[in-house]
């Protein structure tokens, strides 16, 4: 068989580890051939394809990016796009199946076209952690990493100065990176999408804190709502599927926190250091058993299917289950992180 292997969407750590995965036991069990599918859902429209082989994936899995590049692009859209053109572009590259390898967007679509015959096999791919029907995607673990990290250093710059910190994370429609990081920071608030919050309570928490003679530090998500807020916060256009570019709530947050509260604060926006650099271990090992179940997947011939996490174990489901709404943050959960703020 000779598959082809896209990443669509915004890029995250542990992409390459997919892609040597499948590509490594694909080769060795078997046999199969691949390409690549050069910047996602374009390439396939494009016909955009590079050479795939053992040698390309060397070395891949604590490699950050993703060697096939990426995009935001409607595979519907344009001269080219939809399931008869693209099928066409399949048959005249010889590729049997492909495996797509993105977020709930690169997912949906991918389910679309499957449905309409294409042989399409979906992992999951999300710093957010945001799909449902997978307990965790890759990516997630390096971003908590990298935001627990900056939490550290600036608690440290805090509490030199006594000034509150509001540290942004990434987060469009789910708080699950400012929970973890903000839990492993010990943040002495997390504001997440899930739950709006005024500015009293916020500044209660602050002046809590600023009262036991400790310098705050308050973990937001980007798309965080100020009780009021209609929407997240965005000032910097839409991307290429009209949806607001988010970040900045922090800098909405932290002066508003120093007028009522009198406590000098900073913002600091975390921003694309979080999908940037090497995978941590634990999405190494995630992405490699992802890749190499897609493969499995592919010879089962689970067309629109998607390779997950339950528990321990890799499992194959169904991309409509996963594509069927966001994996939020609980009240419960919420609650339980709460217990520790202020
Ligand atoms: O979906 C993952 C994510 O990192 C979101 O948290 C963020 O809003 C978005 O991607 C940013 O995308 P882009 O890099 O295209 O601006």
């Amino acid at each position: 068989m000779k598959i082809g292997i896209l990443t669509s969407g915004g890029d995250c750590p542990g992409l390459n580890a997919v892609i040597r995965g499948a590509v490594l036991k694909g080769g060795r069990v078997h046999d199969a051939e691949f390409v690549g599918i050069r910047n996602g859902w374009r390439g396939l429209v494009q016909g955009d394809f590079t050479t795939l082989d053992r040698h390309s994936v060397r070395g891949l899995s604590r490699q950050g990016g993703t060697i096939l590049g990426s995009s935001r692009t409607n595979p519907f859209e344009g001269a080219n796009g939809g399931p008869e053109n693209i099928q066409r572009t399949l048959d005249a590259e010889g590729i049997d199946a492909v495996i797509a390898i993105g977020g709930e967007g690169t997912l949906t679509a991918a389910h679309r076209l499957t449905e309409a015959g294409l042989k399409i096999v979906g992992v999951p791919k999300t710093i957010d952690n945001d799909l449902e029907a997978t307990d965790y995607s890759f990516g997630f673990n390096t971003a908590v990493e990298i935001a627990t990290e900056a939490i550290d250093r600036l608690r440290t710059t805090a509490e030199s100065h006594g000034r509150c910190m509001v540290v942004e994370v990434m987060g469009r429609h789910v708080g699950w990176i400012a929970l973890h990081s903000g839990m492993a920071g010990g943040a002495h608030a997390i504001l997440i999408p899930e739950q709006p919050k005024t500015m009293e309570q916020i500044c209660e928490w602050v002046e809590h804190v600023r009262d036991r003679g400790r310098a705050p530090v308050i973990v937001v998500s980007e798309g965080f709502l100020l009780a009021g807020m209609e929407q997240a916060h965005s000032s910097k256009g839409l991307d290429a599927f009209d949806r607001p570019r988010l970040g900045g709530i922090s800098e909405i947050i932290a002066p508003l926190i120093e007028q009522r509260t009198g406590i000098e604060s900073r913002a600091t926006v975390l921003g694309h250091t979080q999908r940037g650099g090497a995978p941590s271990a634990y999405d190494r090992v995630l992405a490699t058993r992802l890749g190499m179940a897609a493969i499995d997947a592919i010879y089962d011939r689970r067309w629109g299917s998607m390779v997950s996490l339950r528990g321990t174990e890799i499992e194959v489901v169904s991309i409509a289950d996963a594509t069927i709404g966001l994996k939020k943050v609980s009240p419960a959960r919420y609650a339980e992180a709460a217990v520790l703020f202020g």
